[in-house]
């Protein structure tokens, strides 16, 4: 059948329940589910939701839609876990089933208060003539996971002078007790802007203005996804900006996912100090709609949502759609921002296997498809690595990175270029972590000073990889298999 706008919005209570157990039996025959990263259990996943720690548990909702691999009707499904690795699917958690989220349970994030944990999203409703609303909704969600929705919308409408595209609260409490609120909009002319809510409780939330990020005017016609957390003291601003000029920062995928740090906020007049230029989150082909957080141990964490809006992969031909990233934390050292799987990720590694590499071009064969491979090359050592026919050229002359899915199997978004480059210190040693699973692969440069992630989907199962250098003895390299 042909995905309608009446079929993408019919209310979850009308679909019968052969059509997600059609779908499952489809979704298990893929050859391309993952084995340590979150996918859908159906269905398309889209953004990270309501990262938190609560009830002595990690929770990580997914913005979802259950019954096809296609945007239609979002819901929050709720993954929890005690240690960031291992996630546990806890199911539907915020069904679209009131007056305030009638056509979608949009993003949003959560705080813990008190015994409970606060989810703020955005509702999603259209009229008669599919005029969008956008409401800025609340729930409680208790110890047992039950989740009740608050009878009225916490913000009724964008304030003066902005459309109603006007999403993804990042709710925090700010050091002075008051609850702050970040949110995507849009001005009646067009342009994307991060917008601030302040109150003193969670029913006096009030506009206070727009956050000054240095790109005022200059950041595209919309804003989603906006984030803005403390890296090890740098205030450090993540955000989606739509139709963004290239002169503003360069980027290659459909929409791109930056980020901007600064020396500081100034709360008064909601401004970023000193800030840097936008820089792509990202290197990759894949990354969209990132979550952070600080936790209650202190570290900032990170989840991305591994797909973009607008472009379809080969995994929806098997009744799914899109992952999530690892965990990543955030640090910043040198003056840059860093981000690598958290330390727990270790855990799933199985015995290593050291790759001995004789010539200059060798073979590993029966590495499976699911593993991370840690590799080391010396200074000015170029040398080239092909994973699943994904191509990785490293020119540690020049600090060159090019990476090259143009042969990994099924194409798709080709549109957007089947190569993407960036540049590491020239004259360097430099370290690769590849986290691979199957039809995705997260590769961390220099312990995260540069990330890329790629998915490709093979034709046939991978189970080699090659490693050419001219200089086999400056190269280390160790495999090891890592299963959840
Ligand atoms: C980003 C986004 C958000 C929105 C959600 C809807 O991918 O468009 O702005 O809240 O997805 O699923």
């Amino acid at each position: 059948a042909e995905w309608n706008r009446d079929l993408r919005y019919r209310p979850y209570n009308e679909w019968p329940a052969s059509q997600v157990a059609g779908l499952r039996r489809q979704v298990q025959a893929s050859p391309w589910r993952l084995h340590y990263h979150i996918q859908p259990t159906t269905g398309l996943l889209n953004d990270p939701n309501g990262f938190s720690f609560f009830n002595g548990r990690w929770q990580l909702f997914y913005q979802a839609f259950p019954f096809g691999p296609v945007h239609g009707l979002k819901s929050w499904v709720r993954m929890s876990s005690t240690d960031l690795i291992h996630w546990e699917n806890d199911g539907e958690a915020v069904i679209p089933d009131t007056p305030y989220d009638a056509q979608g349970a949009y993003s949003g994030s959560a705080l813990p208060l008190a015994d409970q944990l606060f989810l703020m999203y955005t509702g999603n409703v259209r009229n008669g003539s599919w005029q969008r609303h956008a409401y800025q909704v609340g729930a409680w969600m208790d110890q047992t996971g039950r989740v009740e929705k608050l009878a009225k919308p916490l913000i009724q409408a964008p304030p003066a002078g902005f459309t109603d595209e006007f999403r993804d609260p990042q709710l925090t409490l700010a050091d002075d007790g008051r609850f702050r609120v970040l949110l995507g909009g849009q001005t009646r002319a067009k342009q994307g802007m991060p917008l601030i809510y302040e109150g003193e409780t969670l029913s006096d939330l009030h506009f206070r203005g727009t956050l000054r990020t240095g790109i005022e005017g200059r950041s595209g016609y919309m804003i989603e996804c906006p984030n803005l957390v403390t890296v090890d003291g740098h205030p450090t601003f993540i955000f989606c900006p739509q139709g963004m000029a290239q002169s503003v920062a360069a980027y290659d995928n459909i929409f791109p996912n930056m980020v901007i740090t600064a020396a500081g906020v100034d709360w008064e007049t909601l401004t970023l100090q000193a800030p840097r230029t936008p820089a792509n989150l990202d290197e990759g082909f894949d990354v969209y709609a990132s979550q952070a957080f600080t936790a209650p141990d202190g570290r900032t964490l990170l989840s991305s949502w591994i797909g973009l809006p607008d472009v379809t992969a080969p995994d929806s031909r098997d009744g799914w759609a899109n992952c999530l990233s690892l965990v990543k934390e955030l640090h910043y050292r040198d003056g840059q921002l860093y981000q690598y799987p958290v330390a727990e990720t270790k855990r799933l590694r199985g015995e290593a296997r050291p790759l001995h590499i004789a010539s200059g071009t060798d073979s590993f064969i029966g590495t499976g498809d699911h593993y991370e491979l840690a590799l080391h090359a010396d200074a000015d050592t170029p040398l080239t690595l092909t994973i699943a026919g994904v191509r990785v050229t490293l020119d540690t002359t020049t600090g060159q990175v090019l990476v090259d899915r143009s042969r990994a199997g099924v194409p798709f978004a080709t549109d957007w270029g089947t190569t993407r480059r960036f540049t590491l210190p020239a004259h360097q040693p430099v370290t690769l972590n590849a986290f691979v699973d199957t039809s995705v692969m997260e590769l961390y440069f220099n312990n995260g000073q540069k990330v890329c992630t790629v998915r490709f989907f093979p034709q046939t199962p991978t189970d080699t990889l090659q490693l050419n250098t001219a200089a086999p003895e400056a190269v280390h390299a160790t495999l090891y298999p890592l299963t959840a």
